[in-house]
């Protein structure tokens, strides 16, 4: 691959700040998205001579997952904007023959082009400042058989993992979730026709949109869950930005605990989930 010095733009959403969060909380967050991402690889289907890309790869663990489904020809690529994350990544896997990782925004990096069969990425192509600009990027960077598969969320009311908590938050702040928009942000794909407005755009063919629904769960405490509840997400960004004193956040940890409490069977808590399974082709 061309290795390119560039100037890295950090995107609203995510910047060096957000990526010690992200660390903190990979591997609760990689517990549960085990189902969406199971579903997700199914879907993609990796060969093992395959030249994979994994777009906004962050700790790397979908890349590495590739990885371990290549044989000697197959190569992963991991990309991301977050220098703190790629470094973290590149710690967590050092040395494995098939798998690297760029530093870059993949809006406009030059990746190699016509060089990739997959371009994957789970929840790391909604942040894009230009959406059409990044598709037709990564659109270059494909083979001519080749194709994109990603993983994002619909609608943010139909997640509750990333609700859930909100009307206490709501209670102690008087401040309410944001408005979904197309605009860059975790919800930017919400919607199917804009998806598809895009990446034909961009040149993609065959596009499908599949709405899943789906479970995000957890073995955690019901304590550990509602503070990374309250960690993450328009919950997370909200409590910082309202500078509550200790006992308040301990108010709304309690009650949080309770809704967690609510959810728990066995040793499992569960959120319902709603997901859009994005596949094109070159
Ligand atoms: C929600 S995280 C998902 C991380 C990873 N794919 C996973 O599922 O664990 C979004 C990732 O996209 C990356 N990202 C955001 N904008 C990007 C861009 N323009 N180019 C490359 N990566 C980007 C972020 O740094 C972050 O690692």
């Amino acid at each position: 691959m061309k290795q390119k010095i560039i100037n890295v733009e950090q995107s609203e959403y995510w910047n060096e700040k957000s990526g010690p969060k992200w660390v903190k909380n990979e591997n609760a967050l990689n517990e549960r998205l085990s189902i969406l991402t199971d579903e997700f690889f199914s879907r993609v289907k990796i060969k093992a001579s395959d030249k994979v890309l994994d777009i906004g790869c962050g700790g790397g663990d979908t890349t590495f997952r590739v990885s371990k489904l290549l044989a000697d020809a197959g190569h992963v690529v991991g990309a991301d904007i977050s220098k703190t994350l790629l470094d973290h990544a590149k710690s967590k896997f050092s040395d494995i023959d098939t798998m690297t990782f760029v530093h870059c925004d993949a809006q406009n990096y030059s990746f190699d082009e016509n060089y990739f069969d997959k371009v994957i990425s789970r929840f790391g192509v909604m942040f894009f400042e230009s959406p059409l600009e990044a598709f037709k990027n990564i659109y270059c960077s494909l083979k001519t058989s080749g194709s994109l598969n990603f993983v994002c969320w619909t609608n943010m009311m139909e997640n509750e993992f990333i609700i859930e908590g909100m009307d206490i938050i709501t209670k102690y702040t008087q401040k309410v979730l944001p408005e979904v928009t197309n605009d860059p942000g975790p919800f930017a794909f919400s919607e199917p026709e804009y998806i598809k407005e895009v990446l034909e755009s961009a040149g993609f063919k065959n596009i499908s949109v599949d709405k899943v629904y789906t479970f995000i769960s957890t073995k955690d405490s019901t304590e550990k869950d509602a503070e990374l509840l309250m960690g993450i997400g328009p919950r997370a960004r909200i409590l910082s930005e309202e500078n509550l004193s200790s006992e308040k956040i301990a108010m709304i940890k309690n009650e949080i605990i309770k809704l967690c409490e609510q959810r728990q069977s066995g040793k499992e808590i569960t959120y319902k989930a709603c997901l859009n399974y994005v596949s094109a082709n070159k």
